[in-house]
């Protein structure tokens, strides 16, 4: 469920017409609902109640500092894959005993500005990031906590490009040389191997392969001897884009909860999509139609610099009029949404059926408040969307769109090109 409902053919955030925010936000703006990222929050926190996890969101999904922020009041840790989303994090208040540390490439700058901040634990991806963590933390003269993470070998059956589980990516380690690391604890003497951590892939609908991977996991513990205090297992949960069925937060909890509980480790989360994903749209506006012998164009003013995942992975994003014609007699459509860039991938949704679409009408592409704003890019020199939120029927803007200046920030023309020969 979600907080972007029509009422009378107009399209709602909460209790606020969108029509109505595009009138004071300029397009194309992404468009967040604070109580439907805090609901989606509570859902996983609920369901696994009785372990009392730490659910850390995952930052890379929708990094903007006041869906943080919101997160955070509510409870949430966070996970974290760089510097940048470090020196995010540090804008919200969170606690840094509930920040994790991901990613196969961390720099030193990183693993240091980490350290000084006081995470909980790094998960630790190689055995060369592990001596780069243990010669910070040699300098620092600190013990510092650590999580391996383990590559479990397993399918989650979902897009090739968002799968991380499986033995032939480049993510975590196997279980040989995770053993051989519990082994050889003592070669990190500043290190304090505390947990364990996994992450199979993204958008997985199945509870199956998340089943796998933690018995595998927690076998490899049992049979070994192991002893760790944190399980971390990950994010993946998969949403509703359009007619998937995924698993609930309630049914995936009934599904690992009594593995979990019988381990009696301290259970972490990293969902990033399951809270953010449903939680925000994309706003952006006709700007021409266009016939062709072949196809009916919508050309509109966003396209795969604001929204790639069309792009990238073919994926289905619903796309919705924000306002439906009360004289719209006419059947819809079949037609391509397409933006404004120099490419032909550029495009938000292929075969779509829609409305006769007149230039400024307002569409909404929907499920796109996670890897939206946090995969755009200014390809083309377009300057990136605003961001907004409403909360408590309240609309604030969160991030104003950039402009041409900001295009060029940083950039100089060097003084041996300024001359004129
Ligand atoms: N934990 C780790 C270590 C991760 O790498 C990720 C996502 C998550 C948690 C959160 O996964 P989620 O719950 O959001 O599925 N750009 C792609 C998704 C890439 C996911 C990368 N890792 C997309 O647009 O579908």
């Amino acid at each position: 469920m979600h907080e972007f409902i029509f009422k009378d053919n107009e399209l709602y955030c909460e209790n606020v017409r969108v029509a109505d925010i595009a009138r004071r936000v300029p397009t194309p703006f992404y468009l967040y609902s604070y109580k439907t990222l805090v609901d989606h929050y509570r859902k996983i926190k609920v369901a696994f109640d009785s372990i009392r996890p730490l659910v850390c969101f995952s930052v890379k999904s929708n990094s903007n500092i006041a869906v943080l922020r919101a997160l955070v009041k509510n409870g949430a840790g966070l996970d974290i894959v760089s510097g940048g989303e470090l020196y995010r994090a540090r804008l919200t208040g969170v606690d840094p005993k509930r920040i994790v540390y991901a990613g196969v490439g961390k720099r030193r700058d990183e693993i240091e500005d980490a350290i000084r901040f006081g995470i909980l634990f790094f998960n630790v991806e190689s055995e060369d990031e592990l001596e780069e963590i243990q010669k910070c933390a040699e300098k620092f003269n600190k013990k510092v906590n650590i999580a391996v993470r383990i590559n479990p070998d397993v399918v989650p059956k979902t897009h090739a490009h968002i799968t991380t589980g499986k033995g032939d990516t480049k993510f975590g380690l196997d279980f040989q040389t995770v053993h051989k690391i519990f082994n050889s604890k003592r070669m990190y003497p500043n290190l304090n191997i505390r947990g364990v951590h996994i992450h199979i892939g993204s958008q997985v609908l199945d509870g199956a392969p998340f089943e796998d991977a933690i018995k595998k996991v927690l076998e490899f513990l049992k049979r070994y001897k192991i002893d760790v205090d944190y399980f971390n297992i990950g994010g993946g949960l998969g949403i509703i884009y359009s007619i998937e069925n995924p698993q609930t937060a309630k049914s995936f909890a009934k599904r690992i909860l009594p593995m979990l509980k019988k381990s009696r480790l301290k259970i972490i989360l990293e969902p990033g999509r399951f809270i953010s994903g449903n939680s925000g749209i994309l706003v952006t506006k006709v700007l021409y139609t266009k016939i062709t012998p072949r196809n009916t164009f919508v050309i509109v003013d966003s396209g795969m610099s604001d929204l790639i995942r069309p792009s990238l992975y073919t994926a289905y994003h619903k796309i919705v009029p924000v306002m439906l014609r009360q004289d719209s007699s006419q059947a819809p459509e079949k037609v391509e949404v397409v933006g404004p860039m120099c490419e032909s991938g550029d495009f938000l949704g292929k075969d779509r059926f829609l409305p006769l679409m007149h230039k400024g009408d307002l569409l909404a592409v929907m499920g796109a408040g996670a890897y939206g704003f946090t995969m755009s890019s200014n390809y083309n020199s377009r300057p990136r969307a605003a961001e907004a939120m409403v909360i408590k029927n309240k609309v604030y803007i969160v991030r104003s769109q950039e402009t041409y200046k900001d295009l060029v920030r940083g950039e100089s023309i060097p003084k041996v090109l300024k001359r004129e020969h």
